[in-house]
């Protein structure tokens, strides 16, 4: 008769301490190795990855042209100069102060595309109107950078093509243009100086 912990049977083998951990313990090997594998694979996925992304980075020339620094400090009130950012044209307007004041005496909710100045421009900055000096209906470059050319009815820019007209802010006022001189992204560097992109 076996007591608790004691093996009468000389045959009878003794339970082999351990085996049930070793039966667990083999799972978990493979289970360790199958992630070591696919941890490897992922640093070799990661390795390829790389390179290919560093490829398709743009290269720094190619950057250089991504953003553009203009200095403003020469635009007299009342006119604007027109640069080239992406190869596209781009306004950069010093609005006078009548300018500013007619571009927010317009209830920004009877516009096509309704925006006020404010938000088209930089705080303490209302005064530099920066668009795509691209129309928004067929792509045309409006007229009225500068105060010799035709700025239509309502003092911004006018289209040649068909005819668009754009306020002192840029918005669509009149014509088939659908919305208002897109503004790209830009920030002023410093009191003269900004960057396009
Ligand atoms: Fe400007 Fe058509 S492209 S009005």
């Amino acid at each position: 008769m076996a007591t608790s912990g004691v093996v009468d049977d000389p045959n009878q083998r003794p339970p082999v301490i351990g085996a049930a951990e070793e039966g667990e313990t083999g799972p978990r090997r493979r289970d360790f190795l199958g992630i070591a594998a696919t941890s490897f694979m992922g640093v070799g996925a990661v390795a390829v990855v790389v390179p290919i992304v560093n490829q398709m980075n743009p290269s720094a020339d190619v950057l250089a042209l991504a953003s553009i620094e203009v200095d403003v400090s020469k635009v007299a009130e009342g006119s604007g100069i027109k640069v080239s950012w992406r190869k596209q044209p781009v306004f950069l307007r010093h609005l006078t102060g009548k300018e500013v004041t007619e571009a927010n005496a317009v209830a920004a909710s009877t516009l096509r595309d309704p925006e006020t100045l404010a938000q088209r421009t930089k705080p303490g900055h209302t005064q530099w109107l920066v668009t795509m000096a691209v129309c928004t209906h067929l792509g045309c470059v409006p007229l009225g950078i500068v105060p010799s050319e035709n700025r239509g009815e309502y003092g911004g820019y006018f289209c040649p093509c068909h005819g668009s007209q754009y306020d002192t802010a840029g918005r669509i006022r009149k014509g088939p243009a659908p919305k208002n001189l897109q503004v790209p992204e830009y920030a002023f560097k410093s009191a003269s100086t900004v960057q396009i992109g």
